[in-house]
């Protein structure tokens, strides 16, 4: 059993996201080939901001507090379309919070530096919005769990072991029916902190270890989702996917409604005869596999609006 995490990396190493293009990212630029393959071409912070829209009450919210805004842009985004926004951005990494201050110059922004965990709940419980988008994976996780520890873990006398174990006791959570198995143990730590805290709406996102491909993309996508978080090995560290139905789980605990999907819900796909080619051919031109690549992102990629 070991943990991982990816703290060191993102304090010390991180300059540029430009190693994991992340689906915010992928649609920053506004002649993008992603773009080109969505039915309403926007950038991903327009795209969600309208879909938050239909769910939560957007222009009576003021203090939004996005943790981990990478180069920033889903936040430029909200501010551009509700001006009245007063966020705060908590970032572990100073030079991508320093990106975020680029992005977000002339705008009334707080810029914190630090790691979420160590971000005061004081603080914590004065704002109406959470933010988290595509970086729960990035919070540690627990690898090569056994059942046995999950049995035993009061008596293991690993701080960890006992953490786990509480924490499927706790929520009931299914112990897998694998020899080995990883726990999102950091992305729940996030869900408990945000829910007893009271925050009224949040919105996390992730790479989801769940994901369901509608049945006319199943075996053309390569998704492999089988409820065990999976690392996804990048410049510098590993990530893993997240297991969302515990994160749904904690925060019913709290009391919280839960909406689930997954990227494509607001970001959804203009099939024209072009894009079914690069979906079914498996071409390996660069720019269809780049497609293909996002189109895959828009179904393994899940979010909850806990409200
Ligand atoms: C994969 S990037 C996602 C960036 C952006 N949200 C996007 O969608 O493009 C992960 C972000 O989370 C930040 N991060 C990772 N761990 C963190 C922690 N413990 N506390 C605060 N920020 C963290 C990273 O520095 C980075 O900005």
């Amino acid at each position: 059993m070991y943990l991982n995490c990816t703290d060191e990396y993102h304090r010390n190493e991180l300059e540029t996201l430009g190693w994991e293009l992340t689906v915010c990212n992928s649609l920053a630029d506004e002649k993008s080939s992603c773009r080109r393959a969505l039915k309403n071409p926007v950038s991903f912070g327009e795209a969600l901001y309208r879909f938050l829209e239909t769910l939560l009450p957007m222009k009576g919210i003021v203090r939004v507090i996005e943790v981990g805004g990478g180069h920033g842009n889903l936040m430029a985004d909200f501010v551009r379309l509700n001006p009245e926004l007063k966020p705060a951005m908590i970032d572990i990494s100073p030079a991508l919070l320093a990106l975020q201050r680029e992005a977000l110059q002339g705008r009334d922004v707080e810029f914190v530096h630090g790691d979420f965990y160590d971000f005061p709940d004081e603080k914590l419980i004065s704002y109406e919005l959470a933010i988290f988008n595509e970086n729960l994976g990035d919070f540690p996780a627990v690898c090569d769990i056994t059942a046995s520890d999950i049995a035993h873990g009061a008596t293991r006398g690993n701080r960890i072991i006992e953490e786990i174990a509480r924490d499927f006791a706790k929520y009931n959570f299914p112990v897998p029916d694998l020899p080995y198995f990883n726990y999102n143990i950091g992305a729940v730590r996030v869900i408990e902190r945000l829910c007893a805290a009271g925050i009224p709406y949040i919105y996390v996102s992730e790479h989801s270890c769940e994901a369901r491909l509608p049945d006319e993309l199943a075996g053309f996508l390569n998704v492999c989702a089988d409820g065990n978080p999976r690392a996804i090995r990048l410049y510098g560290h590993v990530e893993y996917t997240v297991r969302f139905s515990h994160l749904e789980t904690v925060a019913r605990h709290y009391g919280y409604a839960v909406r689930r999907g997954c990227f494509a819900d607001f970001l959804p796909v203009k099939w024209t005869d072009e894009l079914h080619f690069i979906v079914h051919s498996k071409s390996a031109k660069e720019e269809h596999e780049i497609i293909r690549q996002f189109i895959e992102d828009l179904y393994t990629y899940e979010y909850l609006v806990l409200t």
